[in-house]
């Protein structure tokens, strides 16, 4: 399938997905985030798939949703473009999603990389919400994520100063995994991404899960939840396997069943 915004292909069991509309800084609009929403699902249904990374380009990751197409707009129209909706499709993504972040990931940019699982970022990287300085607020977990993430003082700041963050403060504040050099970047999401990938992929599917259910549930709730997960994937033939290759002392081979 042609994609006009996106580069994609696959690396053994790695899904890796582009954004790619340098003339823009990979600006998000609604054709890039539909497009990539789709492609999300595609491999989310795709069994060969057992981890996805989401990476832009060496000078910026996104500078944001599309300003040109979202300056003329009003409340209502908005509204009923419910550009959200795909935002929602990326958030139901079962599969775990590596960001690797070079260079700008501002606004929308800032946004998508924070709904990924797990972030790598190039020395490079800033992580921004500068919505503020366009007379708006962050619109697609910009206020939510980030101040999940780095605390109150940090979210506060960023939010309300539009000031980006380097990568070594992203790291620091703990919104990102780990900084590499820019040359490495590729190399270490990948090394990540194939990490995760060998894993029983039930079992990531109810890990992440179960970690994301942390955000919006008690802690009594949360662990009940946990609880129900775990004895699930005692039904599942990777627990025998995984348990028996350990007693046999050897690798387990996982088949997602
Ligand atoms: C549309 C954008 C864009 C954006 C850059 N461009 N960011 N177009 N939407 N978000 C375009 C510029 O207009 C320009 O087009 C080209 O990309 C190159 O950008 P420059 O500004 O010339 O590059 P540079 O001087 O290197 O500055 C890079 C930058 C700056 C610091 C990233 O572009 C910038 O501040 N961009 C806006 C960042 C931002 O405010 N993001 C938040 C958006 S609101 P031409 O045609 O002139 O070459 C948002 C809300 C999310 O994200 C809500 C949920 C979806």
């Amino acid at each position: 399938m042609d994609h006009r915004f996106l580069k994609v292909s696959w690396d053994g069991r790695v899904g890796k997905i582009r954004l790619h509309r340098p003339e823009v800084l990979n600006a998000l609009h609604t054709p890039l985030v539909e497009e990539l929403a789709e492609v999300l699902e595609r491999m989310d249904q795709n069994p060969e798939v057992r981890c996805i990374l989401i990476t832009g380009g060496d000078r910026v990751f996104a500078a944001g949703a599309d300003i040109g197409e979202m300056a003329d707009a009003d409340s209502v129209r908005m509204l009923l473009s419910d550009q959200f909706a795909q935002w929602e499709r990326i958030r139901r993504i079962h599969k775990p999603i590596v960001a690797a972040v070079a260079g700008y990931a501002l606004g929308g940019g800032c946004e998508l990389a924070m709904a990924c699982d797990m972030i790598v970022a190039a020395e490079t990287a800033h992580f921004g919400q500068p919505e503020i300085n366009l007379g708006v607020m962050p619109g697609a977990g910009g206020t939510q994520r980030l101040t999940r993430a780095v605390g109150k003082a940090r979210a506060m700041e960023m939010v309300l100063t539009g000031r980006p963050i380097s990568a070594g403060e992203a790291w620091e504040a703990g919104l990102v995994n780990r900084i590499v050099p820019l040359e490495n970047l590729e190399l270490e999401a990948m090394k990540l991404c194939r990490e995760v990938a060998a894993k029983a992929p039930i079992a990531l599917r109810l890990a992440k899960e179960a970690v994301l259910k942390a955000f919006d549930t008690t802690i009594a709730d949360g662990l009940d939840y946990e609880q129900k997960l775990f004895y699930f994937l005692f039904s599942t033939e990777d627990q025998k396997e995984g348990m028996r290759a350990f007693m046999e002392k050897r690798r387990p081979h996982f088949r997602g069943e």
